[in-house]
């Protein structure tokens, strides 16, 4: 039966896929059933870490796969306390706890900052300070401190007492945050929310509200963190100091992984049985992520991330003085938003016809996430190709 037809009958329809249907993927490629070949830019909205198909990554999987997949987190196994030291040299954060989604990571951030409070014996601490343009999923709690409203207002009510701010507006957050602040929940750079990063203003906000208020601090890296944007984590670049981080997204390379990093005056309130989940960190996930992670910092893709990323904002600031229909190009590393004076759509569908996979996100944002893997060859061809459909949409838009 015909793939689209198959899921119009038995999927939920929660998606509106584009009507393409992807088989096999190569490097930063994607092959549809007809053997057509697409220039991926989104890598599965920034998952591809390694691009599709990687080698190292297809041999790791299938030896663990003939090894051993899963265990539970009832027994030790030899991956997990490897994976966590690795995480914990990049974020200087000692402990991790694993899960399976940017969601679950989020979920485990707001649970472990409660219970913090709980463990502290602060019942006046309830409250959550976020940021207006943030997304960090949708499960109840996450969703519950995610900027827009129609993902919100279906499933009201969610955790009572958040403060939303202005990203960028240090005065806004010097009033939100106070003694009953469990935690600010920030991104870096916001993903889903336009590709939007925050200030070195901002940032000395955040700085002082946690001095002044107590409050914890939790960096929402599932997007821009692990090396997308040219360094390990987002909020290194603003000197910020996290108790929380949530990670996920580019960690497992495709394979479904989410982590919590925690800090030790945190993770220090957190006591057996507090939370957990049956897959966390099973041997196949962790397995995946050692393999990102041994590229990200022996493999030198971090470097390379710089250098081509470097490359591709270069490129993509010198099509914006060419096209009028760019107001501003936003980002870091392979982490790339043009925010256009238009609806983005006209430019997704241009883009489509000529097999080149983007995102418009917030309405007016083309976003660009390419596998890190990415070469400065791709690179050059992404740019005449989002040169060309920059021209596209905006015919598309006059006609
Ligand atoms: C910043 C951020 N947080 C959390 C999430 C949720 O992650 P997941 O879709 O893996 O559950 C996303 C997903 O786009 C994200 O960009």
């Amino acid at each position: 039966m015909d793939v689209k037809v198959l899921e119009g009958e038995h999927v939920l329809q929660t998606y509106r896929r584009a009507p393409v249907v992807f088989t096999r993927g190569e490097g930063v490629y994607l092959f549809d059933d007809e053997g057509r070949r697409y220039l991926d830019l989104l890598s599965g909205i920034g998952v591809a870490s390694l691009g599709h198909a990687n080698p190292a990554l297809a041999d790791a999987l299938a030896d663990q796969a003939r090894t051993l997949v899963h265990t539970s987190n009832l027994y030790f196994h030899p991956l997990q306390g490897q994976v966590a030291a690795r995480l914990a040299s990049l974020s200087g954060l000692p402990r991790t706890f694993f899960c399976n989604s940017g969601t679950e990571a989020m979920e485990g951030c707001l649970k472990f900052a409660r219970r913090f409070w709980h463990t502290a014996g602060d019942s006046e601490r309830t409250g959550l300070v976020a940021l207006e343009h943030g997304f960090h999923g949708r499960s109840i709690g996450s969703l519950s401190v995610t900027w827009d409203e129609h993902y919100r207002t279906p499933f009201a009510p969610l955790l009572q007492n958040v403060v939303w701010v202005p990203a960028g507006d240090a005065a806004a957050l010097r009033q939100a945050a106070s003694a009953q602040t469990t935690a600010i929940v920030i991104e870096a750079i916001q993903g889903e929310g336009g590709v939007r990063p925050l200030g070195a203003e901002f940032a000395a906000a955040v700085k002082d509200a946690q001095a002044r208020t107590g409050a914890l601090l939790i960096a929402d890296e599932v997007q821009c963190g692990l090396g997308r944007t040219g360094v390990a984590f987002g909020y290194q670049r603003l000197g910020l100091e996290p108790d929380l981080v949530a990670v996920g997204k580019a960690l497992g390379g495709g394979m479904p992984v989410g982590a919590v990093l925690v800090s030790e005056r945190v993770a220090a309130a957190i006591s057996a049985g507090d939370h957990g989940t049956t897959y966390g960190g099973n041997l196949l996930a962790c397995r995946a992520a050692l393999v990102f992670l041994d590229a990200l910092t022996s493999g030198g893709l971090q470097d390379h991330v710089k250098a081509v990323g470097a490359e591709f904002e270069a490129g993509l600031r010198a099509l914006a003085a060419r096209h009028a229909v760019v107001r501003e190009v936003r980002g870091a590393g392979l982490m790339w938003g043009l925010d256009l004076t238009v609806d983005a759509t006209p430019f997704v569908q241009a883009a489509l016809r000529r097999q080149v996979l983007i995102n418009r996100t917030a309405e007016t944002v083309i976003r660009l996430l390419p596998p890190f893997v990415i070469s400065s060859a791709e690179v050059e061809q992404a740019l005449g190709q989002l040169d060309a459909i920059l021209t596209e949409g905006v015919q598309e838009r006059a006609a």
